[in-house]
């Protein structure tokens, strides 16, 4: 399932963060790539210990706390500090499945990555290719989106992200692990959770599905 959210940042924050990150410096982004994808991946990233990664990270992260459908679509267990890359001359990821395990160089951390992230903080009219396309069992899709909105899809997918020619694409990049870890389940149940919205508060039906949905989330929850 890969789900769109919109706005997880306001506008003014993205110009605010967005200058804090061109500021930064910037590094070979092969440094957290896997053997295998280190060889097609040329882009550049922010080192995730770097204090402007860890000071926007965390402004992210306190969004995504506040967002009820980022909530509600990925259940979230453990989220990775976020880490921020750029495409700029060319530069593209070719096809790759990203590493099931990830460990934070700082905290230490390890998370199962159960989804994978990228919150975009380029307008799509300030760059040309830079698509992330994702492939699923339905096709392949393809994402560009404006500043400050997100996309979660399966870790499990194949995707790429394909040539900039134009401009620069920044985003920010990370993974999660879901305290339900089926996409299968986890899209059920944003879908009951869907259907909830649309009753009447209160209402019987409403109680009964609201009661189906956490009985489902007990049976398939794990932390
Ligand atoms: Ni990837």
């Amino acid at each position: 399932m890969l789900v769109t959210i919109p706005a997880v940042v306001t506008p003014d924050q993205v110009r605010q963060l967005r200058a804090k990150l061109d500021a930064a410096e910037w590094v070979d982004g092969r440094v957290t790539a896997g053997h295998q994808s280190a060889l097609t991946k040329q882009n550049s990233q922010i080192p995730e210990t770097h204090p402007v990664a860890r000071e926007v990270g965390e402004i992210i992260l306190q969004a995504l706390g506040r967002n009820p459908l980022f909530r509600s679509a990925a259940l979230p267990l453990r989220v990775f500090p976020p880490l921020f890359n750029r495409y700029a001359g060319g530069q593209t990821f070719g096809t790759h499945v990203d590493n099931a395990i990830r460990t934070h160089a700082a905290t230490g951390q390890r998370i199962r990555t159960d989804l994978s992230c990228t919150l975009f903080f380029s307008e799509p009219d300030e760059y040309d290719g830079g698509e992330l396309v994702v492939e699923d069992t339905y096709g392949s899709h393809s994402v560009k989106l404006p500043a400050g909105s997100m996309v979660l899809y399966p870790s499990t997918s194949l995707h790429h992200v394909t040539p900039v020619t134009r401009g620069a694409r920044v985003s920010s990049f990370f993974w999660l692990q879901s305290m339900v870890r089926s996409d299968e389940q986890r899209a059920l149940l944003l879908e009951v959770d869907g259907a909830i919205q649309m009753l009447e508060l209160g209402s019987a039906a409403a109680v009964k599905l609201t009661g189906v949905y956490h009985n489902l989330l007990r049976q398939w929850v794990e932390m």
